[in-house]
């Protein structure tokens, strides 16, 4: 049973919008990627920009003390020819160093790689920021011109006196597009890490996911009374399990549903039958009715095909024939079966057959489309009948039917206290009420029907004889 306090989706109609399992593991997982992969891309951009940077330094100063160490002498000696070559050798040793610069005590340049800096006072570059002592030698960023170089100074010494100085420049531009070329490697790794996980989080997510809307698409199916199709168990795991356990429940629910679905069926048809022998023992109980409701049925039946109602329809319409006064099971035989004319109060005792029919009917739903017809098979066209006075296209076209054949076989059917018609006679009797008891194009349908057939004098009033001809 649908509970109509919690419609479900599908009843409720629209359904909201929710984030699912697979973007929340991806928003709280991404972050996390993201933050991981730039602190470990941030520690490996500053590990590698200390080691060039070291190694810069390292280059520098042993090179530096190398051209002090080797020059002691040749400053003693006066040999500037091979303290220029010295300088000279050192400036190309590598691309890098931009000047190399020997200068005696008083800072004048004794060598140099460029000739025209000989014999002149040495000036230094304005420092910058100094980056420490390494032994004797000093080290400190300085600018030349538009470069950025770091100036090694070390003093030169021989036999424990000092005797001059080396300074020796390298540029930084070396380094700086090292490093960048190392950071545009790191920055595409991180960007490749962050795509591989951006991939993983979605796999991983779906992993999770697609096991649990299988569940739910299959809660949906079984809940929608659809086919169930088993899920396939995918994983041996939790979810692998819990699977396998959603099968077997929802294997053991639509067995119970159908051998419910069976139960109620049986039960509707023990109740269809039942009701049939009802309407018969009603039209029994009055040997005068006898055969009342099948005879109904017939003409029925015969004006639906003539209207070009379809098999459905018809099948439909009989039935409602044969039930359409199961109420008078209700109404006590001293009323049903009393010869004389009904008084006022046994009228409205007798009125009450089609809601006691209706009532009948409602304890089986397979019964419950004939509820209309066998309640409204008493209302007039014009409004003038029971038990609610509707009128025209109010009352359900069978039910109108219905009325019309049930008028004119108890016309034709002879009573205690009258003698039945003749066909002739309660053709011009329901004629009389064209318009008011019964509907215009009905009637006329009916009267053009029944002066087609045979004349009922000729059709003998056994019920078997009638139910040949209405089958
Ligand atoms: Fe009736």
């Amino acid at each position: 049973m649908k509970n109509k306090e919690n419609p479900s989706p599908e009843e409720g109609g629209r359904r909201r919008p929710f984030p699912g399992i697979r973007l929340k593991l991806t928003v709280f997982l991404l972050p996390l990627v993201f933050l991981l992969i730039t602190l470990i891309a941030v520690a490996v951009t500053k590990i590698t920009d200390d080691a060039i940077r070291n190694d810069l330094m390292q280059r520098g100063v042993a090179i530096s003390r190398v051209v002090a160490l080797s020059s002691g002498y040749s400053i003693l000696s006066g040999d500037r020819l091979a303290m220029d070559r010295l300088a000279v050798e050192t400036k190309n040793s590598t691309g890098d160093i931009e000047y190399v610069s020997i200068r005696d005590t008083e800072n004048v340049v004794l060598a140099h790689n460029l000739i025209e800096e000989h014999g002149k006072a040495y000036v230094a570059p304005e420092p910058r920021k100094a980056l420490g002592t390494f032994l004797e030698t000093q080290a400190y960023e300085t600018m030349h011109g538009s470069k950025e170089l770091i100036e090694f100074s070390t003093p030169i010494f021989f036999s424990g006196k000092r005797v001059g100085t080396v300074s020796l420049a390298i540029s930084r531009d070396s380094v700086l597009a090292a490093q960048k070329s190392i950071r545009k490697s790191i920055a595409i790794a991180a960007a490749v890490f962050l795509g591989i996980a951006l991939l993983g989080t979605f796999v991983i997510a779906s992993f999770i996911t697609t096991p649990v809307k299988q569940l739910s698409s299959g809660v949906n199916e079984l809940s929608g009374g659809m086919q169930f199709t088993p899920i396939p168990i995918r994983s041996r795991d939790e979810l692998g399990e819990l699977t396998r356990n959603f099968n077997r429940m929802a294997e053991t629910i639509l067995s119970q549903k159908n051998r419910l679905s069976r139960y109620a069926k049986d039960l509707e048809e023990s109740y269809i039958a039942t009701v049939r022998v009802l309407a018969a023992s009603i039209d029994a109980r009055d040997p005068y009715t006898l055969g009342h409701s099948t005879r109904v049925a017939f003409l029925a039946c015969e004006l639906g095909r003539k209207l070009g109602f379809s098999t459905e329809e018809i099948e439909h319409l009989e039935k409602a024939c044969l039930f359409h006064d199961v109420g008078k099971i209700r109404t006590p035989d001293d009323i049903l079966l009393k010869e004389q004319r009904l008084n006022l109060q046994e009228v409205e005792v007798m009125r009450r057959h089609p809601d006691e029919g209706a009532d009948i009917l409602r304890m089986a739903p397979s019964l419950h489309r004939y509820i209309p017809v066998v309640r409204y098979h008493h209302e007039w066209y014009n409004g003038n009948g029971y038990p609610e006075g509707k009128k025209n296209a109010e009352i359900p076209i069978h039910a109108q039917i219905i009325s019309i054949a049930d008028a004119f076989d108890a016309m034709i059917t002879s009573r205690p206290y009258r003698r039945a018609l003749t066909t002739k006679g309660a053709i011009e009797e329901i004629l009389r009420f064209r318009g008011t008891q019964f509907s215009p194009e009905l009637t006329d349908s009916f009267v053009r029907m029944l002066k087609e057939m045979p004349p009922m004098e000729a059709v003998s009033a056994d019920t078997a004889g009638w139910r040949g001809m209405a089958l």
